[in-house]
């Protein structure tokens, strides 16, 4: 079985502390490092913008996964481009004309996720998917670090994968929300690709042992 990508979310790191969060994910050996961007507007907190992008760009080789929660993202694309993003996801539920805006980010070099949140369905993204090269399944409603996993957006994963196989494309499939050492047997039986992780990574003491009792649950 393929192992999943991790992605470790900055979200729960301590933010005066950012350096230091950015090489416990480089030394964990997670692949990804995930960055949460929240307006006030598609979900109620601020978090940070491109400037914390492209700062953590200049310090890490890291895979940059940026994860859009934000209204009429199309505003705001090529900010993020230019940080430095590598990956950049936004959610189907805050744009309107989505189909552009993933060709927006691929024709920059860059791959383009489609995100959902929990009450929409994957029916809703269909005609986006062959535009798309990862779909990001939230499985809790996004807005927090620390939330608890609601088990009914798993299906999701396993409805995506039916469709990329019969459909013979290619985009991966995460997961991200809740997924910590209590969860991830139920997460893993759905074999995401991509399991986004923040507050159990960075609660975690031994991050890379975090990261390795994650996989071998790949293999039991
Ligand atoms: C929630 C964010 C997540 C968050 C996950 O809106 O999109 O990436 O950091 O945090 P945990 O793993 O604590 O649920
Ligand atoms: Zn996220």
């Amino acid at each position: 079985m393929k192992m999943p990508i991790i992605a470790p979310s900055i979200l729960s790191a301590d933010f005066l502390e950012i350096g230091a969060a950015v090489e416990s994910i480089e030394s964990s050996g997670a692949e990804w490092l995930h960055l949460d961007v929240m307006d006030g507007h598609f979900v109620p907190p601020i978090t940070f913008g491109n400037k914390m992008v492209s700062d953590i760009r200049k310090r890490t080789g890291l895979f940059l996964d940026t994860h859009l929660m934000i209204e009429e993202p199309e505003r705001h694309i090529h900010a993020f481009l230019d940080a430095g993003s590598d990956a950049i996801t936004f959610h189907a539920e805050a744009c309107i004309h989505s189909h552009r805006l993933l060709q927006t980010i691929r024709h920059s070099g860059k791959k383009a996720g489609i995100s959902i949140v929990p009450s929409t369905p994957v029916s809703q993204i269909l005609p986006l998917l062959q535009a798309v090269d990862q779909v990001l399944v939230m499985t809790v409603n996004p807005g927090y670090g620390g939330q608890k996993l609601l088990p009914f957006c798993l299906s999701k994963v396993d409805e995506l994968r039916d469709i990329r196989k019969k459909e013979g494309l290619d985009f991966l499939i995460a997961v991200d929300g809740g997924t910590n050492l209590s969860t991830i047997s139920q997460v893993a039986i759905h074999e995401p690709d991509i399991l986004v992780i923040g507050s159990a990574f960075f609660a975690a003491q031994d991050k890379q042992a975090f990261a390795c009792s994650i996989r071998s649950a790949w293999n039991e």
